[in-house]
């Protein structure tokens, strides 16, 4: 029998009513209208069309955004600049800075500069921190979105075996740490799992993912997760997006995972739109703690 589909976007529909009725309720008891500001340095083709996914989806949520374009040759003193007028604004709740951000900027620098209250990409050293320690300000968007579906479906995760594949700052490390923390008292967004995060130098990728009930595939190599290396009946989800001459293309053959799998995420349509969704509950909780505090 092949696989169940995890439809992301069906998730992602669900979870977007239940922030845009979470906003109006904020709104409605005295609370700030959210607003996140999204910066997009230069004209990379794929980060437009992320940021412009970002504003529509704040739209109908009821979520104020502004989008900061600057050119392709900005400096990093000019991009602090902006960050630090972003960080004194009082009604900006969330500030973005879309990545990849272009060479001759420091982005190690700029992400640092975010003010953690307003992190909510939760790429702040000091948002990594807390959530290392599962007292988390902010959930990172991809692993929090992730976590979400698997809790929608009813997938177990306490006591299961997860291979993350991939040690990406933005997915793999925070999945891991997600996966594997102690799940009481969180929320359940820390899931009890026994978790390997591998990556390129890891000895026998196959015979780790073959022990997996849950594979998280985000290492960005098209096909790279084939259907041998899968244990019957695992979970299989493709944080990747890859273009290439067949098109958009995750970490998964996803034919062939079908065969082999219980469930498998599509690409498009699987993580990608919960990203988006996870980024608008963010801004939302950077609202109602900035209101509290
Ligand atoms: N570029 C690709 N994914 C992301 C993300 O989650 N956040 C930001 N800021 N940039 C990205």
């Amino acid at each position: 029998m092949p696989a169940e589909i995890l439809d992301g976007k069906a998730i992602a529909k669900q979870i977007q009513a239940e922030t845009k009725q979470k906003v109006a309720n904020f709104v409605a008891a005295g609370g700030p209208q959210p607003k996140l500001a999204a910066v997009l340095v230069g004209e990379d083709p794929a980060s437009q069309v992320y940021v412009r996914n970002k504003e529509r989806a704040c739209k109908r949520a009821g979520i104020d955004s502004e989008l900061v374009r600057m050119p392709g040759d900005t400096t990093t003193e000019q991009l602090l600049e902006k960050v630090n007028q972003l960080n004194a604004d009082s009604a900006v709740s969330g500030i973005l800075v879309q990545l990849p951000l272009p060479d001759q900027i420091d982005a190690r620098l700029v992400l640092d500069t975010v003010d953690p209250n307003k992190d909510v990409d939760a790429f702040h050293p000091h948002n990594v921190g807390l959530i290392s320690q599962g007292r988390h300000r902010f959930l990172p968007c991809t692993p929090h979105g992730i976590v979400q579906m698997l809790k929608r479906y009813n997938i177990e995760t306490t006591g299961k075996n997860v291979c993350v594949i991939g040690r990406s700052d933005i997915v793999g490390k925070p999945m891991a740490m997600m996966l594997s923390g102690y799940g009481i008292g969180l929320g359940g967004e820390f899931a009890n799992a026994t978790v390997t995060l591998c990556h390129s130098r890891t000895a026998d990728l196959p015979s780790t993912v073959a022990q997996a009930d849950i594979v998280v595939a985000a290492i960005g190599r098209p096909k790279f997760v084939t259907a041998d290396m899968l244990k019957p009946g695992a979970v299989v989800v493709d944080v990747g997006i890859n273009r290439t001459d067949d098109g958009l293309v995750g970490d998964v053959d996803f034919d062939a995972a079908m065969q082999v799998a219980s469930y498998v995420t599509p690409v498009p349509g699987g993580v990608g739109p919960l990203t988006v969704t996870m980024l608008l509950e963010n801004t939302l909780a950077a609202a109602i703690q900035q209101h509290d505090a």
